[in-house]
C-alpha cells in the first residue's frame, strides 16, 4: 500500500505542525492562542482532510517552557493523538513523533504497525533524537553531551525498529544500547514503506536523515539558506543512493490587507508575547540543539515568539502564495503550517491561498471520491 504523502502529486506539500501542543507554535499570551483540546484537533483534522492537506505532524513534548502560559505545558501524547485523528479522517497522513531515548524500539514498532493498520496505511514516523535537558531530567536519564552519542543511539533504535518491521521470525538483538532475545513484532505495517521524517539540522542530524529518512524536517531562515539546505541533503543522500527531501515549518498570519496581518503579528507576537517562555525555549535550544545556528538565535527572537522560529508568512493571500512559490523554488518539498488559532484561521487560508497555489501549479484541486 502506498502512503498518501508519497502518492501526492502536489509539488508543494502542506501540513500542520504542533496542533497537539498548548499554544501551537505561538509563544503568546493572547486569549485566542491555540487550545490543543481534542475537539479542536478533530475540527482541524477534518478541515485539513477535506482540503487535501497532506499531513499533520505533532511535537513530542513532556515538559513545558514556563513563563506566564507554560508554553507547551499541556501536550497530547503523539501516538495516541495520531490514533484518534486517524479515526476521524480518511485521506491525510498522520505522523507520530517519537523520542528515541524515551521509547523502547519494540513498543514503537508495534504501536506504529497498529496505527498503520487502524488508519488504513496513513501513519508516518517523525524520529527525534533528543535535546531537551529538562525532559531527560524528568525521565531520570542523562542527556548525552555529544551529538554523536545521541545519534549513535538513535541509529541503533531505528535499525532495531526497521528489523522488527521486516522480520517474520524471532531474532536476538545484541546491540550497544539494546539487547533482546527471541524478539519479533507482528503485525507488520501495511504501507510498503512508512514515511520517515527526521527533525534536525546539525551535521549528525543531516547524516541521520541521509541514511534513514524520506524527509529532513528543518528550519528555514531565508531562501538562500533553504536552497543550500536542499542542495546539501540531496548531495549527501545521492552519495548513498537515496533521496531525501526537505520539509520546513512556517508561521501563517493571513489577512485581507498587509496592514491587518502586520498589526495582528505585532499584537500577538510582540505586545503579548510570553517573553519569559520565549527566552527559556531559546536558551534551551542554544544549549542543547544545533537546529538553529547561534546567529539565527541572535536574530530571530521575534520569530520564536511568533512561531517557534518558523519562517514567517505574513500578509495578504497574494503575498503568502508568492512567498510559498519562492519557497518551493528553492527545492523545498513542503511545509508544515502553524496559525495562532489553527481551526479558526485555516478556512480563510483554504479559501484564499490554496486556489492561488493551484493557479501557480504548486497544488492541484482536491478530488473528492
Ligand atoms: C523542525 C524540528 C522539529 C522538532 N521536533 C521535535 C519534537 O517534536 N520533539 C523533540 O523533542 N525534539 C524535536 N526536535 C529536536 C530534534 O529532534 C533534535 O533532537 C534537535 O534538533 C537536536 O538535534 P540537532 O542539533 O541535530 O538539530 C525538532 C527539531 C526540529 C529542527
Amino acid at each position: 500500500m502506498t502512503s498518501p504523502l508519497f502518492s501526492s502529486a502536489n509539488k508543494l506539500k502542506l501540513g500542520t505542525f504542533s496542533a497537539n501542543c498548548s499554544g501551537g507554535m505561538a509563544v503568546t499570551k493572547v486569549e485566542e492562542r491555540w487550545d490543543n483540546n481534542w475537539d479542536n484537533n478533530i475540527d482541524l483534522v477534518q478541515q485539513c482532510d477535506e482540503a487535501g492537506i497532506e499531513f499533520m505532524l505533532p511535537i513530542a513534548r513532556w515538559i513545558g517552557y514556563g513563563g506566564d502560559t507554560d508554553f507547551h505545558g499541556n501536550v497530547l501524547e503523539t501516538v495516541t493523538w495520531a490514533a484518534g485523528l486517524a479515526a476521524h479522517s480518511s485521506r491525510i497522513q498522520v505522523f507520530a513523533t517519537v523520542h528515541t531515548a524515551f521509547n523502547h524500539p519494540i513498543v514503537t514498532a508495534k504501536q506504529l504497525a497498529t496505527l498503520d493498520q487502524l488508519s488504513g496505511g496513513r501513519i508516518g514516523l517523525n524520529v527525534v533524537a533528543g535535546w531537551n535537558k529538562p525532559e531527560y531530567d524528568a525521565f531520570g536519564k542523562d542527556l548525552p553531551g555529544d551529538h554523536a552519542d545521541r545519534y549513535a543511539m538513535a541509529q541503533e533504535w531505528f535499525d532495531y525498529v526497521q528489523k522488527l518491521w521486516r522480520m517474520d521470525q524471532a531474532f536476538d538483538w545484541e546491540g550497544t544500547f539494546y539487547q533482546g532475545k527471541g524478539v519479533y513484532s507482528l503485525p507488520h505495517p501495511v504501507q510498503d514503506r512508512i514515511p520517515i521524517i527526521n527533525a534536525a539540522a546539525s551535521e549528525e542530524g543531516r547524516n541521520f536523515a541521509m541514511r534513514n529518512a524520506d524527509f529532513l524536517f528543518t528550519p528555514v531562515f531565508d531562501f538562500e539558506q533553504a536552497r543550500d539546505t536542499v542542495q546539501d541533503i540531496s548531495t549527501r543522500a545521492a552519495s548513498v543512493n537515496r533521496q531525501v527531501d526537505v520539509l520546513t515549518f512556517c508561521t501563517v498570519v493571513c489577512r485581507p490587507t498587509q496592514q491587518e496581518a502586520e498589526d495582528y503579528l505585532n499584537w500577538y507576537a510582540d505586545e503579548n508575547a510570553d517573553w519569559e517562555a520565549v527566552d527559556n525555549l531559546m536558551t534551551l535550544q542554544g544549549l542543547h540543539a544545533q537546529s538553529f545556528t547561534p546567529e539565527a538565535l541572535g536574530m530571530f527572537r521575534d520569530r520564536f515568539a511568533a512561531g517557534h522560529g518558523g519562517f514567517p508568512l505574513v500578509g495578504t493571500p497574494d503575498t503568502i502564495a508568492d512567498l510559498l512559490e519562492q519557497l518551493s523554488a528553492t527545492g523545498v518539498a513542503g511545509t508544515a503550517l502553524a496559525f495562532v488559532d489553527y481551526a479558526k484561521e485555516f478556512p480563510y487560508f483554504r479559501q484564499e491561498v490554496l486556489p492561488r497555489l493551484e493557479r501557480k501549479g504548486l497544488r492541484q484541486p482536491v478530488q473528492h471520491s
